[in-house]
């Protein structure tokens, strides 16, 4: 099993709990050889949405095993968002630091503490122009400088650890030379311009930004 290979490696000492069950991945508490906090995101080889539809066209076809291929697909959406935040980190936008990514597990650092994770962004009782502003500039330095689009993003995919936004869940964060990334970031843009007027903020028009975004 994967875990075991990660925690011969050096790279996890112990697991301590499920931080949070998803339907295609389980996030858990766990501790680095060096006793700090880390987050471990498990992504549930039988369980990913899609793979209803990729099985019909598996199912049938001589050259390939299902099990085989179906996880090396797994294994590249765990490789992928580790790439995808190891760029945003380096273009400086905040986001968990990634540590490692070994078959279908996703090792980053833990944002919060004591193995309580931080709120989410929907879970803040007074979201605040600063956040705002964080997390604007968060999209904008994603898309001009790790040439990168969220394409998930909303008030469910950012953590608000003191008083800094996190961008997280990166598996489909897409380069900007994919044909919809455009689409994609409208559509994060509304999001995020949504959330804060719900929150009673006055938020500018979404051309507005998206202007300022490509600037
Ligand atoms: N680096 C992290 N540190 C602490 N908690 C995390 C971290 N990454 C994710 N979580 C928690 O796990 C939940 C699910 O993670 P996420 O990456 O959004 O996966 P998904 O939405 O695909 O299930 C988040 O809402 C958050 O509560
Ligand atoms: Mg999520």
């Amino acid at each position: 099993m994967a875990l075991y290979s990660l925690i011969n490696k050096g790279i996890i000492d112990s697991m301590k709990g499920v931080v949070k069950a998803g339907k295609e991945s389980r996030v858990y508490w766990a501790k680095g050889s060096s006793g700090e906090d880390l987050a471990v995101k498990i992504f549930l080889t039988s369980s990913m949405e899609f793979k209803k539809s990729m099985l019909q066209y598996i199912h049938g076809d001589p050259r390939f095993s299902v099990g085989k291929n179906y996880r090396k697909i797994v294994y590249t959406w765990a490789q992928k968002e580790y790439r995808n935040l190891s760029e945003a980190r380096i273009a400086g936008v905040p986001v968990p630091k990634p540590i490692c990514a070994y078959q279908n597990i996703l090792v980053m650092e833990f944002i919060g503490e004591d193995g309580v994770p931080a709120p989410l962004l929907k879970d803040l009782p007074e979201p605040d122009e600063g956040l705002y502003q964080q997390i604007l500039n968060a999209i904008k330095n994603l898309y001009l400088n790790a040439r990168l689009v969220h394409a998930d993003l909303s008030e469910y995919n950012i953590m608000v650890y003191d008083g800094k936004a996190y961008l997280i869940d990166f598996g489909q964060a897409v380069p900007r030379e994919h044909p919809m990334s455009w689409e994609f970031l409208k559509r994060d843009v509304v999001n995020i311009l949504r959330f804060f007027k719900k929150a009673g903020l006055n938020v500018p028009e979404e051309e507005a930004v998206l202007e300022w975004l490509k600037k």
